[in-house]
């Protein structure tokens, strides 16, 4: 090991979200070289995901991140230094053993998560390389899956689903997908504004528009704003985030509870009408059952995604494979709190011909680091939000920034 590549310090402090809460900054310093990342935050966080430290309390709503930070200046920090930055898998390991959890409560997967990723950052720029160089799929330039129509628990909007996507795979490059997206959710806005009431303009967590529709209505909306901008091909997709309308043993839409056999109806009915290309969390995150019902229905036609199902973890996604309960993993690195995990679910979905979309959380900074995991690993999607609100087009912007020496696009190679 040459001194150059010597961890010699591991910091943190707290900076905020774009919800206004509390998250971690950590810091990873070489001689001549440092890393630094913001950890994001789940709103419909899924019951297996990794544990934030929270400290509870009157401060933040409880949510402050003061003894997250301690851990890592006080335990983290000493157990790391001297480690080799770019030995990621030594870092993570470590940091898993001194926290000695199954879902790394005591130190917090928050406070876990901003170190490996910060040594991510670091080994790259001790390396003088881009960070997305440092992984090992063939660099490709994601299909941005922009969600342009909040539900959910990310908007008052009263719409059941949480996300409707725009799904632009036919683009020729990335540049040309983003314009489309922009275009078409210029021309939604004005949709809304005649439909709603100017009133309803305003946004929601992931900068997607939150209007009182059901929902059927939103692709409904989408559809006609592709058409007047002109791109009346447009990808169409959902996340309808399911455990947050499941409530004691039913899912209530327009106020019914409603079967697994009513959903299975309802989403085909969705993709007959919009050829939806990828479904998002289905049903609620232990249905493993109506989960395998849709994806033999649907799963030849359309991706059947994995998000609060599997959570990140290889575990539930080789139940998954077992009972083909999806043929999509949803990849977010806080769900299970390191790289090194995160790229082992990676690998595991693909090695078992399942497809990956990286996934930004409702809770964001402006760490761009999923746009070179996206291109790093070569998965061909991403989900970013709306084309609106910084911490969204941070990871947009990056995009365009590498796709200067990345000139392969994803688009119709993914499906
Ligand atoms: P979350 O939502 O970040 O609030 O969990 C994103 C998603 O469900 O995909
Ligand atoms: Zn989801």
């Amino acid at each position: 090991m040459t001194e150059a590549f010597t961890i010699k310090n591991v910091s943190s402090r707290w900076v905020l979200d774009s919800r206004g809460t509390p998250t971690i900054s950590a810091t990873v310093s070489t001689k001549n070289a440092s890393g630094t990342a913001l950890v994001p935050s789940g709103a419909s966080t899924g019951v297996h995901e990794a544990v934030e430290l929270r400290d509870g309390g009157k401060a933040f709503a409880s949510k402050g991140v003061k003894k997250a930070v301690n851990n890592i200046n006080r335990i983290l920090s000493p157990a790391l230094k001297g480690i080799d930055v770019r030995r990621q898998k030594e870092i993570d390991s470590k940091s898993i053993k001194l926290d000695g959890t199954k879902n790394k409560q005591r130190l917090g997967a928050n406070a876990i998560l901003g170190v490996s990723l910060a040594a991510f950052r670091a080994s790259a720029a001790s390396q003088n390389k881009q960070p997305f160089q440092l992984l090992k799929g063939k660099f490709t330039i994601p299909i941005p899956f922009s969600n342009v129509i909040n539900g959910g628990k990310h908007a008052g909007s009263g719409i059941e689903l949480q996300e409707f996507m725009l799904a632009p795979y036919r683009a020729r490059n990335f540049e040309g997908a983003l314009e489309s997206v922009c275009e078409t959710y210029y021309e939604l806005k004005k949709i809304i504004e005649t439909k709603c009431g100017k009133q309803y303009t305003g946004v929601g967590d992931e900068g997607g528009f939150a209007p009182p529709l059901n929902s059927k209505e939103p692709l409904e909306l989408m559809q006609a704003a592709a058409d007047a901008a002109g791109y009346p091909k447009m990808g169409f997709a959902i996340d309808a985030a399911a455990s947050s309308f499941y409530k004691k043993g039913a899912y209530v839409i327009g106020g019914e509870k409603r079967t697994v056999d009513w959903m299975i109806d309802f989403y085909e009915e969705l993709v007959e009408k919009h050829k939806l290309i990828s479904i998002e969390d289905p049903f609620h995150e232990d249905d493993w059952l109506g989960f395998t019902e849709l994806t033999t229905a649907l799963g030849q036609k359309t991706q059947i995604v994995g998000d609060d199902l599997l959570v990140t973890n290889i575990e539930r996604i080789n139940k998954a494979i077992r009972l083909k309960a999806c043929n999509a993993l949803l990849l977010k690195v806080n769900q299970i709190g390191t790289l090194t995990e995160a790229l082992a679910a990676a690998e595991l979905a693909t090695k078992n011909k399942m497809t990956v979309m990286v996934s930004h959380r409702s809770g964001e900074t402006e760490d761009a680091f999923i746009s070179d995991l996206a291109v790093g690993l070569g998965c061909g999607q991403i989900k970013a939000g709306a084309p609106c609100r910084g911490e969204r087009t941070a990871k947009y912007n990056r995009l365009l920034e590498i796709s200067e020496s990345v000139k392969t696009y994803a688009g119709r190679s993914v499906f």
